[in-house]
């Protein structure tokens, strides 16, 4: 067997790999398989690259020196990755992964402009083609390195999470789409360089345009996006470098990240195409101040303890500000307490609490909460009127009734947890300030909502002191 032929095997390994790491990543109970899976093909995948290099070019000096220079930014790739990952808090996830897709972005956009500068080796017959894979190559990498950025300086709050809402946005996006369709083929006739320049910077301006168009709201539906346009981005760089493990990997990526794309486009309400169509229909949100609010009801720890005392029936619905305030631990035990007393306790889990798909999950499993208490929002949603105390634990747009009754409302027909059914309702927060949509929560301003102000682990400490 020569060389390439095992690197062919490896990489058929690696690839299958890839498959069960996604296949296990897809539950609870398997996903630290999936990750096992996907450490062990990734592990593969690099050693198969780096080992075949060495042996295809053993002796030669360029070779040596192109090889060492690939063993340190691995390293140095892999250390910074491993620092970055350990010490990110939960809620900095999100902007980490939209910043590490913004790297596979510009590698394409790097990978296209080498294969367009260094194109002679290319047959003949060849270059069309060649020519063609560049500019998709750069197209794509372009369009998610500045997506990414933008989507990491929202999701960190560097910028506002309003949607730009430039004049005759859709024709812009359009207009793009066919300068884009234009040039290559204008660039596949006759290449020259500056056409590579204008799609680059074409395709760098549509990346921006299209995430910056996309309220906070549709945020969620915007990361997985760009995961699969990072996917698709690696594909590219994998036919202009000729490794079918780069195609493959970056297909399944593609795939599997436009596919939780349409998930979660289908949780939300929200149609696909108007999403990646950076907010295309999605209408012009109403200034905030505008609504009606009405009075609130403030509440203490003590007086929640009570009521919790009373409770038979109790549902938990945590969000961002759970996290924020790694309350879960303290929920857990307050949960502990509750279920030793004789009450019902579980927790209502909406898809896109938090800032990443399965968030709270994750949080409520760190601290051992077990996994048949903690439902999904569709399992819970009929529950709540027939339930005596709901917690809303540092959550505000998934537990927004404007969504269901508003049709003016920003998030309009996302569905939303029926909290504001159950008899009493306890917001858990630190302020009147509004959620992650930028919209006014008219929850807080009910009846039969009781708003319990401070830092939710502080709180929920208080409320097991109080029992
Ligand atoms: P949000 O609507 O963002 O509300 C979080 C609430 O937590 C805020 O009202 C905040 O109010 C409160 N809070 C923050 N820190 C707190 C603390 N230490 N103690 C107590 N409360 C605290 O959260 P949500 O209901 O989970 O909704 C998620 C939102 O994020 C949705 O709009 C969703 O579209 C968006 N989003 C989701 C994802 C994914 S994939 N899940 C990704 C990006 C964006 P105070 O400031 O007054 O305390």
């Amino acid at each position: 067997m020569n060389i390439d032929m095992l690197t062919t095997a490896v990489y058929i390994v690696a690839a299958l790999m890839f498959i069960l790491s996604l296949a296990g990543l897809s539950k609870h109970e398997t996903s630290r398989s999936g990750l096992t899976f996907g450490i062990a093909g990734m592990a593969l995948a690099l050693v198969a690259t780096i080992a075949s290099l060495a042996l295809n070019s053993w002796g030669s000096t360029q070779s040596t020196i192109g090889l060492s220079l690939l063993v340190v930014v691995v390293l140095i790739g892999a250390g910074i990755g491993l620092w970055r990952a350990r010490v990110v808090a939960m809620t900095g996830m999100p902007e980490l992964i939209a910043l590490l897709h913004s790297f596979v972005g510009l590698a394409a956009v790097l990978v296209g402009w080498n294969g367009a500068l260094d194109s002679h080796d290319v047959p003949a017959d060849f270059i069309g083609i060649h020519h063609g894979e560049v500019f998709i190559g750069v197209f794509i990498g372009a369009v998610t390195f500045t997506g990414s950025i933008v989507a990491f300086l929202k999701l960190s709050a560097r910028i506002p999470s309003s949607p730009l809402m430039l004049p005759g946005k859709n024709l812009l996006n359009v207009g793009a789409l066919l300068g884009f369709v234009g040039l290559t083929v204008w660039y596949i006739i006759t290449p020259d360089i500056w056409l590579l320049v204008a799609v680059t910077v074409l395709a760098l301006l549509l990346g921006w345009h299209l995430v910056a168009s996309i309220g906070g709201g549709d945020m969620p539906v915007v990361v997985s996006m760009l995961n699969s346009y990072s996917g698709w981005a690696a594909a590219a760089a994998g036919f202009l470098l000729n490794n079918d493990l780069l195609i493959v990997t970056g297909a399944l990526v593609g795939s599997s990240g436009a596919y939780l794309s349409y998930i979660m486009c289908k949780a939300m309400n929200r149609s696909f195409i108007s999403v990646i169509a950076g907010g295309f229909g999605i209408p012009k949100p109403a200034a905030p101040g505008e609504e009606d609010e009405g009075e609130i009801h403030e509440t203490d720890a003590a007086s929640v303890a009570e009521l919790l005392k009373a409770a038979d029936t109790v549902i938990i619905t945590p969000g961002y500000g759970m996290a924020v305030a790694q309350a879960q631990y303290p929920v857990a035990e307050l949960t502990q307490r509750l279920i030793a007393k004789g009450v019902t306790v579980r927790f209502g889990i909406h898809p896109v609490a938090g800032r990443l798909p399965g968030h709270m999950n994750v949080l409520l499993a760190e601290a051992k909460v077990p996994y048949d208490i903690v439902l999904e929002m569709d399992e819970v949603n009929d529950d709540f009127a027939s339930t005596a105390v709901v917690l809303v634990i540092g959550a505000n747009d998934t537990v927004n009734p404007a969504a269901a009754e508003d049709p003016g409302s920003p998030i309009a027909g996302m569905p939303v947890l029926h909290v504001w059914e159950a008899n009493t309702v306890v917001v858990f927060k630190r302020s009147m300030s509004s959620g992650y949509a930028g919209v006014q929560n008219p929850l807080f301003f009910r009846d039969n909502a009781l708003m319990l102000f401070g830092d939710a682990k502080d709180r929920v400490e208080d409320i097991i002191k109080a029992l």
